[in-house]
């Protein structure tokens, strides 16, 4: 969607908004996927509730971009503009046992950085691509830790409220790749509270997640992740591939070879080929196991 609404091009300057127009979602998400649209860049956190009034006022349908590693977009011009946080620097702030950290910053270099103030905890995330607001909606995970075990505080717009507010970590429920928030909330920064631990011990540990890792995910591909959440005591991995269906593939969509739950970007694989690889394989599980997979990975429809 192009902004052609004079009101909101007048008025997005004064609210510290950047309009980037017409930017390829392929270029901005991790599967390499996705249409074109207008992305507004909000580089204020307060000018959100005035931004999300205009933009609501001016019938201008919007969705929230964090760092694009757990998404699939359509294909096409979209019919929505693209909210994305500017980057801030410094985006970690360290006091004590306390990390003040932006929602726009990267989860790996935030983990790695804690590390060297010899803060830990967080080693299995450092190879979960995406920002530290992505994984905390979605409370990212892996290797036996996530993200909302350290939360204390989320500074968040609420949609419902129209309003910015600090919520505390226990009025947040955080499950297995599941949180509390509205899909409309916007995770604007998090102060955790992380354990002190060495920086040789932490490296240990991180040296050891990205050993597995690589052993057993296609690091290299375009991928969104997992794309499907593990049902209650089992691994969608594991039934995928028993399936014998690594390899398998719609155009350039193909479930990866190295582990069954990825599926990659082998090539100029459209939306529309991966969501039909994705129906393809949860119809075929679903026959077999009479399981029936749930997305992992987020879906912009247009
Ligand atoms: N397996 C297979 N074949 C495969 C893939 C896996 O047999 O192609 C088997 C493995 O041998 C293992 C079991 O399935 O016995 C589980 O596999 P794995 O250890 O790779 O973990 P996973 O359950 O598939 C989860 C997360 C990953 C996270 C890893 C490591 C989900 C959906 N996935 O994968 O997270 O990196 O554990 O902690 O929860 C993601 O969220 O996008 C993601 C990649």
């Amino acid at each position: 969607m192009r902004i052609e609404n004079q009101r909101v091009l007048e008025v997005l300057p004064a609210l510290e908004v950047r309009r980037e127009a017409g930017v390829s979602l392929a270029d901005m998400t991790s599967l390499g996927i996705g249409g074109r649209t207008d992305l507004l860049r909000i580089e204020r956190h307060e000018s959100i509730p005035d931004l999300l009034a205009l933009l609501d006022e001016e019938g201008i349908a919007h969705m929230f971009l964090g760092g694009g590693s757990n998404l699939l977009v359509a294909d096409g011009e979209l019919p929505f503009v693209a909210l994305q946080l500017g980057h801030k620097e410094p985006d970690v702030v360290i006091e004590g046992n306390i990390a003040f950290v932006e929602a726009a910053a990267d989860l790996g270099r935030m983990v790695t950085y804690c590390a060297k103030q010899n803060l830990g905890g967080m080693e299995g995330l450092i190879g979960v691509p995406g920002s530290v607001g992505g994984a905390l909606r979605m409370n990212a995970g892996a290797y036996g830790i996530e993200i909302g075990t350290y939360v204390r505080e989320i500074k968040v717009y609420r949609a419902a409220t129209r309003k910015i507010g600090m919520l505390q970590g226990d009025e947040i429920s955080f499950e297995y790749r599941h949180t509390s928030f509205a899909p409309d909330d916007m995770m604007l920064a998090v102060k955790l509270e992380l354990p002190s631990k060495p920086y040789t011990e932490i490296l240990q540990g991180i040296r050891i997640c990205n050993e597995k890792r690589r052993a057993s995910q296609p690091l290299g591909q375009k991928s969104a992740g997992c794309i499907f959440r593990n049902p209650p005591g089992g691994s969608a991995g594991r039934m995928i591939d028993e399936l014998g269906l690594k390899g398998h593939s719609v155009g350039d969509a193909r479930v990866s070879d190295r582990h069954a739950n990825f599926f990659v970007n082998a090539g100029k694989a459209s939306a529309r080929e991966m969501l039909a690889l994705i129906a393809d394989v949860r119809g075929r599980v679903e026959k077999s196991f009479g399981v029936t997979l749930e997305n992992e990975v987020v879906v912009w429809n247009a």
